[in-house]
């Protein structure tokens, strides 16, 4: 369980000038592109919104915040492989679930999305009538759509559109945006009609469409989801168009020096006043785009929309002022905010904390809290898997591996493990994980007759791999730590659970990190290295996550600037 339960204190600036509130971007930091955000008066006045998740499980974070600022983790659209079994067998670190549509509609809410890399028709809809559980979300109810990034839209009359990015001319980069119609509950559909390429700045993506003052909105991503993102409109009389494009496209895009890079694929709705707010992803890498393991993350912009005419977005910068709802963290569920520090001693009988992620579909006999004689601790039983892939890898066999994503650009992540192995290449734990193809682990490996410590980092430029033998006093147990402590460095080290020095072992530069459509994690992992499924398990107790810093800013002189994280002393 949580130890501490600070939230959403840093987040909030308090009141500027009548009405508007200061606050921080991101609002979802880290690994959670894609937003696709809702207000919902039914559900006591509540923001949600879901977020893509490509192979990590379970998929499709949703969040609940009743103050934009604040926004609490209540379940995750797929959070059951039987949902959707093919969601698990996919090579590709980048195939899995691309950008969620999140719609609410006469008591119900609505994901639709595509399983891209999945045998088709691994995609269609998701629903369910309580989004604080997890058990509620449905079986995907197979739609066929043939593209990605769809958006479900439900007119006054009953019809039900889909708009999606559908690959064209043969080019994994050339797309236009197509139109079908849904029928529920069968999930049939009528043909597709191309719609649009937008400004035909390739690709468009991410569509979504709103009806307000008789007008029909197309919103779309175009540019590709790098420095040249951007958010554009168009509008028409009729839901099937013809759309004419918006007179100051694009309507939002990252301004050029600052930290906030990538800025598209938006969402718009109202609060409960009746104000507008924008999300969108954003990489906080500032234009060089060398540094940014984090990735594509969810920021917040007020937006005004008066009647009849075009939505006007504010910005993207770290430090914003709007007519934020009040602060209020009366958010049920029992996930944690997503700005929260961690502190997890796992106590028997209490489960994984909900932020707690895989890599594709776990094995759940490899995760055991507090097994018989080894109180307070989390089990991981190795998989033949190590967290690289190979030539004979099988998704589905499982790849032993447990993390929470890094959300703040400076933080502290330790944890301690006793582990005894007494077999070659059984070796256990702590990483930044992106993707089989990049990580670094720091761990104790069985080599040569002896438990060694080992450091070996994956990826093009990976730092070199350090071997050495344990540092004394670490046979009954080893304390590791990872410090994100610039814009640009992680340290690892190791040394002796019980108090005693701890040796700095490998810095690794975040470039590693900086790459594809995902972000990083920390986490744990224990694995044979192809020596079966049967081995030592090791144990990890006193799991910490602390911010220590959140880049909000690069000043004039290039230097990054922090705001404090949650909970940082
Ligand atoms: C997993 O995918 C592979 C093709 O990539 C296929 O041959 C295999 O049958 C699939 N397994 C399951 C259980 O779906
Ligand atoms: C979108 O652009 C592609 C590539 O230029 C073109 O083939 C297609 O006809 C265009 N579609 C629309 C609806 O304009
Ligand atoms: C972070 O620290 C590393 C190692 O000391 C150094 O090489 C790098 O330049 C530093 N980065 C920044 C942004 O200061
Ligand atoms: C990190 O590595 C990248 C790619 O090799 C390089 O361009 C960058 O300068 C390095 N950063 C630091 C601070 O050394
Ligand atoms: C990871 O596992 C593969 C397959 O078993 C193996 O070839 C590779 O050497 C392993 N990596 C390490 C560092 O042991």
């Amino acid at each position: 369980m949580r130890a501490t339960a600070v939230a959403g204190l840093a987040g909030l600036a308090g009141l500027s000038c009548a009405g508007e509130t200061t606050y921080h971007n991101p609002i979802i930091p880290g690994f959670h592109p894609d937003p696709s955000c809702i207000f919902v008066p039914e559900w006591d006045n509540t923001h949600f919104c879901a977020v893509s998740s490509f192979i990590a499980f379970p998929a499709m974070p949703v969040f609940a915040s009743k103050d934009l600022v604040n926004w609490k983790l209540i379940s995750h659209v797929q959070n059951r492989p039987s949902q959707s079994p093919t969601a698990g067998n996919l090579t590709r670190s980048s195939g899995g679930w691309y950008a969620p549509t999140l719609r609410y509609h006469e008591g119900k809410f609505y994901v639709i999305n595509v399983d891209v890399d999945a045998p088709s028709p691994s995609s269609g809809i998701f629903t369910t009538t309580d989004p604080y559980d997890d058990a509620a979300w449905s079986d995907l109810l197979p739609v066929e759509i043939g593209g990605y990034d769809p958006d479900i839209f439900f007119d006054e009359d009953g019809t039900i559109y889909s708009q999606a990015a559908i690959t064209i001319n043969d080019d994994p980069f050339t797309t236009e945006i197509q139109q079908f119609t849904i029928e529920l509950p069968s999930g049939n559909t009528t043909p597709r009609k191309s719609l649009t390429n937008g400004t035909n700045v390739q690709p468009p993506e991410g569509p979504h469409m709103y009806y307000k003052d008789g007008w029909y909105y197309l919103l779309l991503a175009e540019g590709g989801t790098a420095l040249d993102h951007q958010v554009t409109i168009s509008r028409s009389r009729k839901p099937t168009g013809p759309f004419k494009l918006g007179p100051a496209n694009p309507i939002l895009t990252a301004e050029p020096d600052s930290l906030f890079q990538t800025v598209g694929h938006a969402d718009l709705f109202q609060d409960a006043e009746g104000n507008w707010w924008g999300v969108a992803l954003s990489t906080r890498s500032g234009p060089e785009y060398v540094h940014w393991p984090m990735n594509r993350e969810t920021v917040l912009y007020p937006v005004s929309w008066p009647k009849g005419e075009w939505p006007v977005l504010d910005h993207v910068r770290g430090t914003m002022s709007g007519p934020l709802p009040p602060q209020n963290l009366d958010v049920p569920g029992t996930g944690p905010f997503v700005k929260d520090p961690d502190h997890y001693t796992f106590p028997r009988g209490s489960p994984l904390p909900r932020h707690f992620t895989f890599w594709r579909f776990p094995h759940e006999e490899k995760y055991t809290i507090s097994p018989p004689g080894h109180a307070n601790s989390l089990r991981l039983s190795p998989s033949n898997a190590n967290l690289s892939q190979f030539p004979a890898f099988d998704p589905l066999a499982g790849q032993t591996f447990v993390g929470r994503r890094q959300v703040d650009t400076l933080f502290k992540y330790s944890v301690d493990m006793e582990f005894a192995p007494s077999s070659k290449g059984e070796e256990a734990g702590v990483t930044m994980f992106l993707a089989s193809e990049r990580h670094a682990d720091l761990g104790v490996v069985y080599s040569k007759g002896a438990p060694h410590l080992r450091f070996r980092a994956n990826g093009p430029d990976a730092p070199a791999t350090v071997v050495k033998p344990l540092p004394k006093g670490c046979e009954d147990g080893i304390s590791f730590q990872i410090h994100a402590f610039n814009f640009t460095h992680y340290s690892f080290s190791a040394g002796p659970r019980h108090g005693g020095r701890m040796e700095d072992i490998a810095l690794v530069n975040n470039t590693l990190f900086s790459t594809s459509f995902t972000g990083v994690f920390a986490g744990i992992y224990a694995t044979t290295n192809g020596n079966g499924e049967e081995g030592t398990p090791a144990y990890f107790k006193n799991w910490r996550y602390q911010g220590l810093g959140q880049a909000g800013a690069i000043d004039k002189d290039g230097s990054v600037e922090y705001y404090p994280s949650n909970g940082q002393e």
